[in-house]
């Protein structure tokens, strides 16, 4: 039994923060932004708009791309790490809402890695049979764990969502995965507070210790190495070459990471899909808003072969190589 997507949508928050606007609050500048990440524009949650609002309008568009309806699709997994709530799952509350409660469901939480993992794991689902149909949506509210003091910080992250469902196909759209994390190190990008690790209290709130941290640099260079030799890795499992490539979709957390990556794959510009100047970094919505994106520009075509890969908190990794069926 094969897998395949049958339907792409995705969803971005109306109101809009653009470099200009950080110039405002921070001490920074547009061109610092723009030739160090790519970046241009986030769009930015409203304080009453929730990680399962941004999922279900995303969820929404690609049901009615695939000309389906929820009680069609037998089962939920929303990728996040800005869950509504530490729990019960965001999987769970997007099921219901769009009338479909007691369909099974759940969330995947491995940060910007999250579609890749989710693609994973919802087409093994898919091709062994225990599912014909699932929905598989990325979507973060990353503003609300942003600390707008933080320059190093607050420019790169933004809010969005994409959805994709998959389903059960004669002819296999999954070729290969490769997977991998390392927590040796998880204060290189985390959120300190808040868990079980360090409850909150009022003193370490008013150290935004509730608030996302990271080491930059370090992240940079790790992105870079491991989503080339993870593409290679996928590439290789499913007797493939970069050359062989349609595209590749990567997570778009800095445009000078994609394009670094991209060089080293001798991939061109135009085979690399990069949406990073209007969204910056929305963590595991960025690949399938990019993705449903390429979809609605009519870029995909019947047996196109792509890499989709990223990177993030854990640290985690992971690509998938992929042939589209239209
Ligand atoms: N505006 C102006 N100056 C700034 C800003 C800013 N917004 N931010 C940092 N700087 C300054 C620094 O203070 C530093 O100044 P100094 O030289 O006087 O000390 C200088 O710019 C250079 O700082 P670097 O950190 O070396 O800048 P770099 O070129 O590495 O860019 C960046 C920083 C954009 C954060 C980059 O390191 C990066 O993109 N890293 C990867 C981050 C990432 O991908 N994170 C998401 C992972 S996905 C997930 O799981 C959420």
């Amino acid at each position: 039994m094969g897998v395949r997507m049958a339907g792409l949508g995705h969803y971005a928050p109306a109101k809009v923060l653009t470099n200009d606007d950080l110039e405002k609050i921070l001490d920074t500048s547009d061109e610092w932004i723009t030739t160090r990440t790519g970046m241009k524009r986030r769009h930015i949650a409203a304080p009453d708009e929730a990680t399962s609002d941004l999922a279900i309008a995303a969820a929404k568009m690609a049901l009615q791309n695939a000309s389906l309806k929820p009680k069609d699709v037998d089962c939920y997994v929303v990728a996040t790490v800005t869950p509504d709530f530490a729990f019960p799952a965001t999987g769970c509350i997007v099921a219901s809402k769009l009338g479909v409660a007691g369909k099974p469901a759940f969330d995947i939480e491995i940060a910007c890695s999250g579609f890749i993992y989710g693609l994973t794991v919802v087409s093994s689902l898919i091709r062994s049979g225990v599912y014909k149909r699932v929905m598989l949506i990325g979507a973060e509210t990353l503003s609300k764990l942003v600390n707008y003091q933080d320059r190093s910080t607050a420019i790169l992250f933004g809010d969005g969502a994409g959805a994709a469902i998959l389903e059960e196909s004669s002819e296999d759209s999954f070729l290969a995965a490769d997977l991998g994390s390392d927590g040796t190190t998880p204060e290189t990008l985390y959120l300190p507070a808040g868990g079980s690790r360090t409850p909150l209290t009022p003193e370490i709130l008013a150290a935004h210790g509730d608030k996302i941290h990271m080491a930059g640099r370090e992240v940079f260079k790790f992105a870079v190495n491991r989503m080339v030799e993870s593409s290679l890795t996928a590439l290789s499992r499913a007797n493939l070459k970069p050359e062989d490539l349609s595209y590749l979709i990567p997570h778009q957390a800095n445009r000078r990471i994609i394009d670094a990556a991209a060089q080293r794959l001798s991939m061109p510009p135009e085979k690399v899909i990069v949406n990073i100047q209007e969204y910056g970094n929305t963590s595991a919505a960025s690949i399938p808003l990019a993705l449903s994106e390429a979809s609605r520009d009519r870029k995909l075509k019947d047996g196109d072969l792509i890499v989709f890969t990223g990177f993030g908190a854990g640290l985690s990794w992971g690509a998938v190589a992929w042939r589209w069926a239209a």
